[in-house]
């Protein structure tokens, strides 16, 4: 029968040898050379806005979207950062004259182009039509939608004019008209977790100066 001894290794004489056997295992001479990990210097590349009127220049990294050079270079912060994938319409601007997404297109996208944020439509002081309608009507509760919303509002009705046709047309060579049907389809990329959709409607229809 073997001796009791040769098997009673103590605790410590374990970890010596397995912390042995470790720093063996990453010897010097085993080592990989360690890449570099500090992130490459970001590129940046210029770009020109006409953002309510003004000329911007600026210099940004490429995949800046347009709502980050707004909000976090221009620090227009009256256009909101909902859910960031064009979901919510929180970030509606109006480009060349038409509604877009701003967290959706980059910025460099926009070279040269006029962008219209909520604080290019009006002032506190002269208000939009339908910033004054929003207002008159309750069209918002908490309010972060609704810089969207009076956007969008305003593309809507503008689109509308335009004759550009939507979903609801029975007719798509008709002309569409501003009716209650036509702007809640044409408004339904802009959410509202508050619900003041119905007030919404009420303030578009002012402005359209039509019949809901
Ligand atoms: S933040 Fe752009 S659609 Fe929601
Ligand atoms: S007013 Fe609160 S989300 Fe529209």
């Amino acid at each position: 029968m073997a001796d009791k001894s040769e098997f009673s290794v103590s605790r410590r004489g374990v970890m010596i040898g397995g912390a042995a056997t470790a720093m063996a295992a990453h010897s010097p001479a085993e080592a990989q050379p360690r890449k570099a990990t500090m992130p490459p210097e970001p590129t940046t590349m210029p770009v020109t806005l006409k953002v309510n009127g003004k000329d911007r220049a600026l210099s940004l990294d490429p995949r800046t979207t347009l709502l980050d050079t707004l909000r976090e270079h221009l620090h227009l912060t009256g256009t909101k950062k909902g859910c960031d994938h064009g979901q919510c319409g929180a970030c509606t601007v109006i480009v060349n004259g038409q509604r877009i997404n701003s967290c959706l297109s980059l910025a460099l996208q926009h070279d040269g182009d006029e962008i219209t944020t909520i604080e290019g439509l009006g002032t506190p002081d002269r208000l939009h039509p339908m910033q004054a309608a929003f207002v008159k009507h309750d069209g918002y509760q908490c309010g972060y939608c609704t810089p969207g919303q009076i956007c969008s509002a305003v593309g809507v009705l503008d689109e509308i004019k335009r004759g550009v046709p939507s979903h609801v047309q029975a007719d798509i060579t008709a002309r569409p008209q501003a009716t209650g049907a036509e702007m809640r389809e044409r408004m339904s990329g802009n959410i509202c977790r508050c619900g003041a959709y119905s007030n919404i409607a009420e303030a578009m229809t002012e402005v359209a100066g039509a019949k809901a």
